[in-house]
């Protein structure tokens, strides 16, 4: 096994490491299209009405078998089978995953060992769909505010800022740095007495997520009296101890299980904030798009599968070819937020330098990924794209019909989109800069053959936000299994909580323990304590 693993590995490497057999570069992609008139067609694959175009970059039809010659040797398809199982696969921590089971119907069949997770889920989703429907009848409530960080925070926060319209019936507000200037900016818009508080913590221990609610909470007291606190609060959490322990009434509770990961879980009760401001079909929509691209993952040969496909797009971005990083463009403003998003889904998965075996990781694992919408994006950071030193891979979001009347813009929107990825991989040659600019053409010169794969969604809405969403977390988890490493663990982060924990009693103190530290914290300890 781990020798066909090894053997496909070096046949990437190979094919990366040499020309093609016309002499072209492996990196290079204009050759490509210049040999194959159908290669749009033949390198881009839809799944209902999404589309993935990966003919923009350098994968040819050997690099292509190649790469799926390592899904097979990695038995990609049995981790997933093993994953939609309900099997342990995330192993360090010995959980099943199964956010899929999350969108899934609620005759799915989902189970985690003993456990009818689908049954579990529905338990869930009829409670929290009953919950909207008692607060949007009763009519108390214009606003929620959800109290979260990380995957708590992230997917929720981007999805309403994507989804939320001024017909919607409910606002929403996200609170999730423990830096009090985030609350301070949020509470002015916030009337105690017509504002639902959603406390969203898997573990309900996370530092600044209990920091915020204690101050929200005592807002709320300030304004409405002890009393009435508890009819304005609810918890969205694993920890039902906790919540108890906090002052939420049970029946205020919304649980979701430890088989879902916290940047996995904006389909579980950590969505509540999203029903509540966009309403339950709304929210019902964006669990069936997800769904619809689940299926999609589950079912297609691996040839054709949209997230294994990106995946493999990836390995060759990555280890082949040697880009450490990739940019995220989405060239719709409402998607502002799916950057930041896929940053927490992407590399808190899979940013691993350590294999499932305990062994390091032979090959660089998970790239940066970050991004702005498109076209601030290329205002800024795109200088660098066209002409740094290392190509950086990019997903270029489109959504071809707007929700607004302004054709012009949007023409101009799609223009731009199109433009930065034909003007990546086209490039213009110092002959070209020359004949524009003589003397200068050096400093005009764009490389070209930077890879972008495009994305086009047919209009953004619960439903294909759904679909993209899922289409990056399955991406993630073929990327595990290609990587071999565990996509559901982060362990990463554990660190700094720790120190963090040793330094705030010295900080409370006034002072740190001597010896305690290296000379520059503890010097800069004294420079924030003076
Ligand atoms: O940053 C680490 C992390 O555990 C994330 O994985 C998670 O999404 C976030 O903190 C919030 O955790 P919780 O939902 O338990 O408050």
């Amino acid at each position: 096994m781990t020798n066909g693993i090894e053997a496909a590995w070096a046949a990437i490497m190979a094919l990366a490491g040499a020309p093609r057999p016309d002499g072209s570069a492996a990196s290079s992609i204009r050759p490509l299209f210049a040999a194959d008139s159908q290669r749009f067609g033949r390198f881009s694959h839809g799944a209902e009405g999404l589309l993935v175009d990966l003919s923009k970059t350098a994968i040819d039809d050997r690099a292509l078998a190649a790469l799926l010659d390592l899904a097979r040797a990695v038995d990609l398809e049995g981790r997933r089978a093993a994953m939609a199982a309900g099997a342990a696969v995330n192993e360090t921590e010995g959980r099943a995953v199964l956010h899929m089971a999350l969108r899934a119907p609620r005759d799915a069949g989902y189970r985690a060992g003993a456990e009818d997770a689908s049954a579990e889920v529905h338990a869930t989703l009829d409670r929290m769909r009953d919950f909207v429907a008692a607060v949007h009848a009763e009519g108390r409530f214009t606003d929620v505010l959800n109290i979260g960080i990380g995957g708590s925070d992230l997917g929720p926060a981007m999805a309403a800022r994507a989804l939320w319209t001024p017909a919607a019936p409910m606002r929403a507000h996200y609170l999730a740095n423990v830096d009090a200037h985030a609350w301070e900016e949020i509470r002015p818009r916030l009337d105690p007495a017509r504002t639902l508080v959603l406390v969203a913590s898997k573990t309900f221990t996370t530092q600044e997520t209990m920091t915020n609610a204690r101050l929200v909470r005592a807002w709320l007291a300030e304004h409405l009296g002890e009393a009435k606190v508890g009819a304005h609060l609810a918890a969205l959490s694993t920890n039902l101890p906790a919540t108890a322990a906090f002052g939420i009434a049970p029946d205020r509770v919304f649980p979701f299980r430890d088989w879902v990961g916290g940047r996995f879980s904006l389909w579980s009760a950590i969505g509540l904030s999203l029903a509540l401001a966009l309403g339950w079909d709304a929210f019902a929509r964006l669990l069936a798009g997800a769904h619809a691209m689940d299926r999609h993952f589950l079912a297609t040969p691996l040839a054709r599968n949209l997230p294994v496909l990106m995946a493999l797009a990836e390995i060759w971005h990555v280890d082949a070819l040697g880009y450490p990083t990739r940019a995220v463009l989405p060239y719709d403003e409402r998607l502002a937020r799916l950057p930041a998003h896929l940053q927490q889904v992407e590399m808190e998965s899979l940013g691993k330098r350590v294999t499932l075996a305990g062994t390091p990781a032979a090959r660089q694992t998970g790239p940066v990924v970050f991004g702005e919408p498109g076209t601030n994006a290329q205002h800024s950071f795109m200088q660098l794209l066209h002409q740094g030193t290392t190509p950086v891979p990019c997903d270029i979001i489109l959504v071809k019909q707007p929700d607004h009347a302004h054709a012009d813009s949007h023409r101009k929107l799609l223009a731009n989109g199109l433009a930065q990825a034909e003007a990546l991989m086209r490039g213009k040659s110092l002959a070209e800069a020359e004949a524009e600019t003589p003397g200068l053409g050096v400093h005009r010169v764009f490389p070209g053959d930077r890879p972008s794969t495009t994305i086009v969604l047919p209009r953004l809405d619960a439903y294909t936000l759904g679909q993209l969403v899922a289409l990056y977390e399955a991406k993630v988890f073929c990327l595990g299994a290609l990587w071999g490493v565990n996509a559901f663990d982060q362990w990463g982060v554990e660190l700094g909580k720790q120190l963090a924990g040793a330094i705030l009693p010295e900080l409370e103190a006034g002072a740190p323990t001597p010896g305690a530290h290296d000379a520059s914290t503890e010097g800069l300890m004294r420079v924030v304590l003076g």
